[in-house]
């Protein structure tokens, strides 16, 4: 039997770590304060940024959310971050993506202050992570390193294979991968032979953000396998293919008329790995601890 590695309860054991460090740091001096910015209303991003406002004030810290409409030009959201930037009672700064088309992603993203840059996203704490040196981490990979060390799964030594090479995920995963001395393969839409290089992972990271993609022949029998994607499908035929297996799954697609769904299909990981990610309810808890962490340790850092 794979044993299913719970996001929610590792989730808790961290908030529960956080805790007394935000009581004390509250008593002290202001608790941790996190400004996010959501602009338009993707629904995806609406649910996220609610739930990352929501546990900052479950755990005592301060949070605010500031709404742009779809139609907001750069320079609005730059003038936007400099005065949060200037805010002696913002610790972190988070500016969800993705953004509209008309905004400069990179300019938004280089206008964050490096200490208030709770994403690791600024190119600074990108040179950060690739030198291996203290900063902010990209909160999912981070998230998935954290799922790994509690569930004592060995990373030093082992094949580590990531699909999927974005600036959020992959990048981030493959490099903490290696820092934690793991023999790391970034694969992506090119890699010859897909199947065959993910046999040979004793850790497979799906990070490609398409549905149940990563079949069971993809899979080696004992493998670790992290599903980072989640994606939402109402098809009816496609829904059969990602529930095959999973009675579950399709009920709750019968039920709800969609189902979310990561970047495995669910019946391979129970098949065939050793120990795996749900979704929901796996590596997505994790990122918002994470969040938490980075946004608490900033705060720690400014009122040293
Ligand atoms: N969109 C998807 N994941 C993330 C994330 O971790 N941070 C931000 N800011 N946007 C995201």
């Amino acid at each position: 039997m794979a044993r299913i590695l719970d996001g929610k309860a590792i989730n808790q054991q961290i908030l529960d770590e956080l805790q007394p460090r935000i009581a004390s740091l509250t008593a002290a001096r202001r608790p941790p304060g996190l400004v996010v910015i959501l602009v338009g209303n993707d629904p995806a991003s609406e649910i996220y940024v609610r739930s990352k406002v929501k546990t900052c004030l479950e755990l005592g810290m301060m949070s605010e959310e500031i709404r742009l409409p779809g139609t907001t030009a750069t320079a609005e959201l730059l003038s936007q971050i400099d005065v949060l930037n200037h805010r002696d009672d913002v610790d972190g700064i988070l500016v969800q993506m993705p953004l509209p088309k008309q905004v400069d992603s990179r300019a938004v993203l280089l206008a964050i202050r490096p200490d208030k840059d709770v994403d690791g996203f600024h190119p600074y704490n990108v040179g950060q992570l690739v030198a291996n040196s203290p900063a902010p981490r990209p909160c999912t990979p981070a998230g998935v390193m954290e799922i790994l060390r509690r569930s004592q799964i060995q990373v030093a030594g082992a094949q580590a294979v990531v699909v999927g090479r974005s600036d959020i995920v992959g990048k981030p995963m493959a490099l903490l991968l290696l820092h934690a001395h793991a023999t790391v393969t970034v694969c992506h839409s090119k890699t010859r032979d897909l199947p065959a290089v993910c046999r040979s992972a004793d850790i497979l990271v799906a990070a490609m953000g398409r549905p149940a993609f990563i079949t069971g022949e993809f899979i080696r029998p004992g493998a670790v396998v992290i599903d980072v994607g989640v994606n939402r499908v109402t098809d009816p035929a496609e829904a059969a293919r990602v529930c095959a297996g999973s009675p579950a799954k399709q009920a709750a697609f019968d039920r709800n008329g969609s189902v979310l769904v990561g970047d495995v299909l669910p019946s391979a990981m129970a098949e065939r790995a050793e120990a795996y990610t749900p979704v929901p309810g796996g590596v997505g808890p994790l990122t918002i601890a994470m969040l938490m962490a980075n946004t608490l340790q900033s705060a720690e850092q400014r009122l040293k």
